[in-house]
């Protein structure tokens, strides 16, 4: 029997297929209609999966602030229809949720059980589908929350700088945002773990570490000009979130604090974000 996964073209599904080959279903937004309960059903009944992982979400952050409703229909009404069908069909759900349920303020590392306070209309959306996900699945669900995510595969982060680091002569990057940052294939492990052991609860995986943006950004240069992926290095200079304003107000503060993913997850190795940024870095070279 197959693992589903929902969504195709994104960072983690990538990587989740990677991991799952043929083991692995992957259904896009082509293939599946997750905020319609009937079609999601008859769709998954066909396949009749062992477990389903959902990493299909709206992470259009800025865009969401104005398209509340679009964005609340992947993240919470699909996130509902999910585990409404798998609390029906008996099937285990892996989702995958963010740092951006929290209000970026504690400045110590948020814990599985701290309040969620979202700050903006993608996290309020994220959050409300963790609501509906607890209520419908608490005994057969695992939600992962993770943060700053990238890989070799999509937009991201990495990829964005790499770009402007070849283009302009320098870069402002934020230095007041401070997290973690996590490579796309090792949130993809822990989410077939969690589907093949029916790992449940709530948990936080992102690699391990802590940096600014603009921390990232010089690692990302260095580590660019060593493998040849960069000719020269331009001034990086750090700038304030004031002086780099976007639609939706982002966290200051989001590290996940990962106690019990260490635990739970202790047969997965916990990396420090510079490794795992060489690692995906030496990938993109190839
Ligand atoms: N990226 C980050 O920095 C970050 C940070 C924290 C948490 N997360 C969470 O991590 C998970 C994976 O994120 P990601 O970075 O892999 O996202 P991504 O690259 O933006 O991919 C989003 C996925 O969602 C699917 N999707 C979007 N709108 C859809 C719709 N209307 N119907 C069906 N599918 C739809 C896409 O489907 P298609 O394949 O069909 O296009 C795609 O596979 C998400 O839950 C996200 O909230 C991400």
């Amino acid at each position: 029997m197959s693992i589903v996964v929902i969504g195709k073209s994104g960072q983690l599904s990538f990587e989740l297929m990677r991991i799952l080959g043929d083991n692995g279903v992957c259904l896009g937004r082509g293939d599946i209609d997750i905020t319609q309960p009937q079609a999601l059903a008859e769709k998954l009944d066909g396949i009749k999966p062992s477990a389903v992982i959902n990493a299909s979400a709206y992470t259009a952050v800025d865009k969401a602030e104005t398209d509340e409703a679009a964005a609340a229909l992947i993240n919470t009404t699909g996130v509902q229809n999910l585990a409404a069908y798998c609390k029906q069909a008996g099937l285990f759900l892996v989702h995958v949720s963010t740092d951006y349920v929290f209000n970026g303020c504690k400045g110590s590392p948020y814990t599985v059980n701290d309040d969620i306070q979202p700050q903006g209309v993608y996290g309020k959306t994220k959050a409300d589908g963790e609501k509906a996900l607890l209520s419908l699945l608490p005994d057969a669900s695992c939600l992962i929350r993770t943060a700053w995510v990238y890989s070799s595969h999509g937009n991201n982060f990495v990829k964005t700088m790499l770009r402007l680091m070849a283009e302009k002569p320098q870069l402002g990057v934020i230095d007041d945002q401070v997290g973690t940052p996590t490579w796309a294939r090792g949130l993809a492990e822990a989410c077939v773990f969690a589907a093949q052991t029916k790992t449940k609860g709530v948990f936080h995986w992102t690699d391990e570490g802590v940096c600014s943006w603009y921390d990232f950004a010089l690692a990302i240069q260095e580590l660019g000009i060593d493998k040849g992926l960069l000719q020269n290095a331009v001034p990086v200079n750090p700038i304030p979130s004031s002086q780099y304003p976007t639609p939706a107000k982002r966290p200051h503060y989001s590290v996940l604090d990962k106690t019990l993913t260490r635990e739970t997850f202790s047969s997965l190795h916990l990396t420090h974000w510079r490794k795992q940024l060489s690692a995906m870095m030496d990938e993109l070279k190839a």
